[in-house]
């Protein structure tokens, strides 16, 4: 089979030869396509006699896989080769901006970046964050907040319960954050300053309330923390918040039953021609509940009211964010539309700061 072994010799020179992947690609067509060379000579093998076809035919098959296998190396070797040429011909500039779209940067829900301004603020004040379970029981939501069972307040509260547990105890979302300092007070002895923000849930729904809405609470307790202190904290607090330092407050009369005395806090605005801007303006605006810390609470989380007392206050996060960013709707910040966030929310790279002001 010398004419075979001849024929294989030059067939390889020729894939040897090929330079390209495309050259390749031709060789491979000339060789063994349809109408290629060893096709060819299958075709010729049709007028042999048997025994001397079913040799021939063997070699045949065997020589087409050689070139196969051949064509393969090549063409794998050309790759390699353009490869590191190219590797070696391009260089890399990390100081170069990446195209736009290279990362699409995501933005900061104007609630998340209205609790961290709120916790900038209040951390400089020495507040230190916690949190509490969204999933309450009644001691810390209510009766452990001087709130008994067949209080009226209970109902003020329009509570989500959970079905009742192995312990014979209905579980509840909780109402408000203020379990939060219950939950504080068992296990931190004072003195303390915590801010605990946090979901909160109430079976209500309309253009200004939603069924799940945050709060952050505030609790302070030393040994000799007065309503003056109260009022000087969340004025502190309100005008850093709106950077409005001549921001009008009011502390109005009001009642919690875990407070005493309990106030509200109103924050000065104008409603001019239907639009509502914060500041002087003649006209007022709830902004949140707050008080002196009531002795039942103190007591019922083992604490001397004798000896200590401190004020709390809770406020709306939807609310005050919706006053300094201008947000109409109250809904909208729960309809994840990301054309709304890309409007309304913030750079992640901003992070609030009191140095320097609020303002990224
Ligand atoms: N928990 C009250 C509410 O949800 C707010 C509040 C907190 C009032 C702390 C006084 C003190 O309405």
């Amino acid at each position: 089979m010398t004419d075979f072994d001849t024929l294989k010799r030059a067939l390889l020179d020729r894939i040897h030869a090929a330079q390209t992947v495309a050259d390749i690609e031709a060789v491979r067509v000339e060789i063994l396509g349809k109408k290629g060379e060893v096709s060819a000579l299958m075709r010729g093998i049709g007028s042999l006699d048997a025994a001397a076809r079913r040799e021939r035919g063997a070699a045949l098959n065997i020589l087409k896989e050689d070139i196969a296998q051949e064509l393969q190396t090549r063409k794998a070797a050309i790759e390699y080769r353009d490869l590191n040429s190219r590797l070696a011909a391009e260089s890399i500039d990390p100081s170069l901006m990446p195209p736009r779209q290279a990362f699409e940067i995501g933005r900061l829900h104007p609630i998340t970046q209205t609790i961290d301004e709120a916790v900038a603020i209040l951390g400089e004040m020495h507040f230190k964050v916690v949190e509490g379970p969204d999933i309450e029981d009644d001691f810390h939501n209510f009766t452990a907040l001087n709130i008994p069972a067949d209080h009226p307040a209970r109902q003020m509260h329009d509570t989500f319960y959970l079905p009742v547990g192995a312990d014979g105890q209905r579980p509840v979302l909780r109402t408000h954050t203020s379990p939060v300092q219950i939950r504080t007070l068992q296990e931190t002895p004072p003195p303390l300053r915590v801010i605990a923000p946090g979901r909160v849930y109430r079976s209500d729904s309309d253009i200004t309330h939603t069924p799940m809405f945050h709060q952050i609470e505030a609790l302070v307790i030393e040994e000799s923390i007065h309503m003056g202190h109260l009022k000087g904290c969340v004025a502190a607090f309100c005008r850093a918040f709106f950077e409005i330092d001549d921001l009008p407050l009011r502390f109005r009369p009001s009642f919690f039953p875990f407070t005493e005395p309990s106030a509200e806090v109103d924050i000065g605005c104008s409603r001019a021609e239907g639009v509502l801007t914060i500041g002087d303006g003649g006209d007022w605006l709830e902004i949140m509940g707050c008080g002196m810390v009531h002795p039942h609470v103190l007591t019922a989380c083992g604490i001397d009211p004798e000896r200590w007392q401190g004020f709390a206050f809770g406020l709306g996060v939807e609310r005050i964010a919706m006053l300094k960013y201008g947000i109409a709707d109250l809904r909208t910040f729960f309809d994840s539309d990301l054309r709304w966030l890309a409007h309304y929310g913030f750079s992640p790279l901003d992070t609030p700061s009191m140095i320097g002001g609020l303002s990224p």
